[in-house]
Parts: C-alpha cells; structure tokens; sequence
C-alpha cells in the first residue's frame, strides 16, 4: 500500500496519481485490481450510489457504512474517505470524533474535507492529531447552495488568485494533498507548481499532479447525464442493461435454467418420491 510521503515523490518524480472513487466491496475489488493509488470514499456517494440530488443528505454512518464495504474490497489500497456536510464545522470535538469514527471504526487511511477559510484551522488541527488530510478546492459540492449551483470556479484572475492563496494555507496547515475541481487549467497549473504537496484534480485540465473521477461517471453506470470533465471508459450501464435483459427473456420463455444448472436426486429416489 503506497502512503502519503510516497504521493509527494509521484509528484516529484512526475509519476501521475490515479484516484477513483468506491462506495462498495465489489468495486472496491476491481479498483484494487488495477492498482489505482487511491481509493476515494467520496461523498458523491449520496449521488450515484443512494440517489440523492445532492451529497447534502450524505451522514456520518453512510460514509462509516460504505467505508468498511471498500476497505473489505481493498485491503492494500490507500482509502480516503470524505467527511460529510457538517460534520466537520459544529464542533473541534465534534470533528474529532468524526474523523476518528471515519480512521479507526471504519479503517480509512485519510479523510478529505471541502473548503479554505475557516477549514484550514480543522486541517491543521486533525494533522496535529495524526489524521492524514485531503483539501479539496474549487468547486466544492457541500457549499452548493451557497455557490448556487454546479458551477467552474476561478475563472477570473482575482478569484483564481484568492484560490491560489487558500492552497499554500491548506499545505501549510498539513495537508498531504489537494483536490482542484472544476477550474480552469491554467488554475490548476500554478496551483500544481507552486505546492510541494500533489493536486488531484477532477475537471481541472492535465497540469495537476494526479486525476481522480467519479466511477459511476467514468465507466457510465447508472448516470444520465454527465459533467464535461468526465471521460467514458466504458458503458457498464450498456453491460447491465444486456445481462439482464437475456436473464428476463430467458426466465419467461423457459430457457434457463438449463439441465447445467440443475441438481438431480438419484434414479431409485425419483422412484421412491414419484411411484
Ligand atoms: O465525492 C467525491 O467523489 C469527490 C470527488 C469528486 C473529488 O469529492
Ligand atoms: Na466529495
């Protein structure tokens, strides 16, 4: 299992980082296969695996639930796991037993938590007690309703500055690394450049240290629509759809099962249960 001082020489030896998202133990497993460097529990969760319009709803024990699903998936893959909506601002105690909820019921090896500003202090804070953190910058989904919307951030040179500045205080706070979603290259770029600790981005361009994205998003599985950043590497959704498909028919015109998949009783007790 790689850990946080191995993604800082990635970043320096210019090795790219592939994060993917898991929210269950089968994927888990497949993402553990192919030997992505990290395994984000993100809280997209409460989108594309619990069916929310938002990840607003997504709790404490949702996050705890399908973190120890991944961590059965993926023993030896580094887990990160998000801290949901408002479990990281009621309270320093509060977000203490959170994050230690999150490391030692569920088994996460980090936590990531949106947000600059009065975040940072948590940051530092959760460092100083041994919790390994993740930033995340830019678009920053739990803040949805008072960005008011799904929108590109840092677009214009003083909010990309601002942004800029809100990175160096995320690294000096300890973050090991940053997630940029949802800005601009050019953005990304010097924010990749001017930290020592890796970017991760998603919907920030190729200049970023490393790229994570939505599974769901990624091989097209149960989603309809999309952002522009997403790639798709596979239809999954397709692969379903075809499976059970045959699975329906062949169930309706007796066509499965087959004699193959069929258990049988020896010949004298057919006899002795039939006559
Ligand atoms: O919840 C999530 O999946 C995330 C990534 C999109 C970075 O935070
Ligand atoms: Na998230």
């Amino acid at each position: 299992m790689k850990n946080t001082a191995d993604f800082l020489t990635m970043k320096k030896n210019n090795e790219k980082i592939a994060m993917i998202t898991a929210y269950d133990f089968p994927t888990a497993k497949y993402v553990e296969e192919v030997k992505a460097d990290l395994i984000l529990v993100g809280d997209s969760l409460g989108m594309v695996a619990l069916g929310y319009d938002s990840t607003i709803p997504v709790t404490m024990d949702d996050m705890i639930h399908h973190t120890k699903a991944v961590k059965r998936g993926a023993k030896d893959t580094f887990i990160v796991t998000d801290m949901p909506f408002m479990s990281y601002h009621v309270s320093f105690e509060n977000t203490m037993e959170n994050a230690k909820r999150i490391i030692q019921e569920a088994g996460a090896n980090a936590v990531k938590v949106e947000g600059g500003g009065e975040v940072i202090p948590i940051i530092k804070k959760l460092t100083m007690a041994g919790v390994p953190v993740i930033g995340h910058l830019g678009l920053t989904p739990q803040s949805v309703g008072v960005i008011g919307g799904y929108k590109v951030q840092g677009r214009d040179a003083e909010s990309a500055n601002a942004l800029i500045e809100e990175a160096k205080k995320i690294e000096a706070a300890g973050a090991f690394a940053l997630v940029l979603e949802c800005v601009p290259q050019e953005v990304a770029k010097k924010v990749s450049e001017v930290l020592a600790i890796p970017t991760i981005g998603i919907g920030a361009g190729l200049q970023t240290d490393g790229q994570v994205l939505v599974i769901n998003d990624l091989l097209s599985y149960g989603v309809e629509r999309v952002p522009k950043f997403v790639k798709k590497f596979a239809n999954v959704g397709q692969v379903f759809v075809s499976g059970l498909q045959a699975y329906v028919d062949d169930v309706k015109k007796e066509a499965f099962p087959e004699q193959e998949h069929t258990y049988k009783m020896k010949e004298d007790q057919i006899e002795a249960l039939y006559g």
